[in-house]
């Protein structure tokens, strides 16, 4: 398997074999991998960085396929804009392209695009690695996303050869922005698939759970208004470092069971909902001049749950949502969904909390003339309170989709070095694993 493949050729490369990775984006001569260690089909290709020409490039080349209801410049904006945020910036979201390093070829000169052969992009995201034997380890994941090949390039092997080698180089690429975070591993990397789960799977990333609850935005007469409290932008530093604590806490706590080697999570914090944010604030201005203002919805399970959450606590007396709206396809998607563990004790109340989440939900997506509210993964708590407002699926309340082609989450896993324990892709589980970790 070509996964395994990599794996044994990543444990023979010293990391000094690799050039040196400095964190600018800019400079034409990015540093490259100078000769490729892997097996591709097209070895005298490299990769590397793009210059800022570079990847205004990349978007003339792909806004066919992405610029959705933005006009030519104002995707361009749009990209512009939310790879400046706090999780972007300094290093944080960092450009790729194929070239043949024996073409002529000026990063600087945009008019002369064809030597982007393919391209793509990694954002870099807080994450852990929980390891059988109760090893807790900090790690980086780098989440890759938009990878385009120009259409008269196409079915040349060019994608397949960058992210070969983009695969294998992430391993070695850490944090060089930030001296705080400079030695954590890179743990692994994910993508989201919308082109099915063969494409990515033989070269390293397998497809993982990849499901989602749709209902409609529209409640009917008999249900009333929802009691919760409006989720703002203010209120997200509380709550995403309380959801934070609670995730580390299940994730590191849960028993393991047989075959489960190590558990993978990505955390949800204030600057992964504020990329999200950021992307719809710009879009929603765009299209309607107004941006969301209310992030989510909060409900008590318990008398006297306090909002927003106090610093150190878990948020285990209420349940939670953070979304994003969608105005391309007029959808409201669920970026975290935050529910406590629910057991006897709590489970009613437990359940008509998350009622009340889904009803204001509904709420707001019929307030932006939406078509229907969407939740990745979810659990049988969120499919019950989603049925008690609509009914069983089997009389069309809702609908249960596992996705086959599109938005596949998709992890490839970095072992460490020589010596140490490796672990088979099979026996991960990739925990909370919902929208807010797509990009
Ligand atoms: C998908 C894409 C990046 C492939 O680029 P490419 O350089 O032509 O890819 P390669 O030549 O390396 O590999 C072609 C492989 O991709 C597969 N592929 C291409 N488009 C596909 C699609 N829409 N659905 C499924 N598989 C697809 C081919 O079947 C082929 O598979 P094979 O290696 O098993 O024969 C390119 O078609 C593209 O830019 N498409 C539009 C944007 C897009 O969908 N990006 C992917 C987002 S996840």
């Amino acid at each position: 398997m070509a996964f395994h493949r990599l794996q044994i050729l990543n444990r023979q490369i010293q990391p000094n074999s690799l050039v040196e990775m400095a964190p600018s984006t800019t400079s034409p001569s990015s540093p490259i991998l100078s000769s490729s260690p892997i097996d591709v089909k097209h070895p005298d290709l490299v990769i590397r960085q793009a210059t800022i020409p570079e990847r205004h490039q990349t978007w003339v080349i792909n806004k066919e396929s992405w610029a959705g209801i933005l006009s030519e410049n104002a995707y361009y904006l749009r990209e512009a804009h939310i790879s400046s945020q706090d999780l972007t910036r300094n290093g944080g979201i960092t450009y790729w392209i194929l070239v043949d390093p024996a073409a002529p070829c000026d990063g600087a000169c945009p008019q002369s695009p064809d030597h982007i052969l393919s391209a793509c992009e990694a954002i870099r995201k807080p994450s852990l690695i929980v390891r059988q034997d109760g090893e807790v380890e900090e790690v980086i994941c780098w989440c890759i996303g938009s990878v385009y090949t120009a259409e008269r390039h196409r079915g040349k092997g060019y994608a397949k050869t960058m992210l070969q080698l983009l695969g294998h180089q992430l391993k070695e690429f850490r944090d060089p922005s930030d001296p705080k975070r400079a030695n954590l591993r890179v743990g692994f990397s994910v993508l989201y698939s919308d082109i099915g789960k063969k494409f990515y799977a033989k070269i390293g990333w397998q497809p993982h759970q990849s499901s989602h609850i749709s209902f409609p935005a529209k409640l009917p007469s008999s249900v009333s208004s929802a009691k919760v409290k409006n989720v703002l932008k203010s209120d997200l530093r509380a709550l995403c470092a309380a959801d934070c604590t609670h995730v580390r806490r299940l994730v590191t706590r849960s028993s393991f069971p047989a075959g489960l080697k190590a558990r993978c999570v990505q955390f949800p914090t204030k600057e992964v909902m504020d990329w999200h944010h950021a992307r719809e604030e710009y879009i929603g201005q765009y299209v309607t001049t107004k941006a969301p203002m209310i992030k989510g919805a909060w409900a008590a399970i318990t008398q006297g749950a306090e909002y927003p959450p106090k610093e150190g606590s878990e948020g285990l007396d209420a349940v939670w949502a953070i979304w994003t709206h969608d105005f391309g396809l007029k959808k409201l998607v669920f970026l975290r969904l935050h529910i406590p563990p629910i057991d006897k004790s709590n489970q009613d109340a437990a359940h008509q909390a998350l009622r009340q989440v889904v009803i204001s939900a509904v709420r707001e997506a019929e307030a932006w003339g939406f078509k229907e509210i969407i939740s990745w993964n979810p659990t049988d708590a969120t499919e019950n309170a989603v049925a008690s407002v609509f009914g069983k699926e089997s009389e069309g309340g809702y609908d249960l989709v596992h996705r086959e082609m599109d938005s596949i989450a998709s992890l490839m896993w970095y072992d460490r070095e020589e010596g140490s324990e490796e672990v088979e892709p099979e026996g991960i589980e990739w925990c909370v694993n919902e929208k807010f970790a797509w990009c």
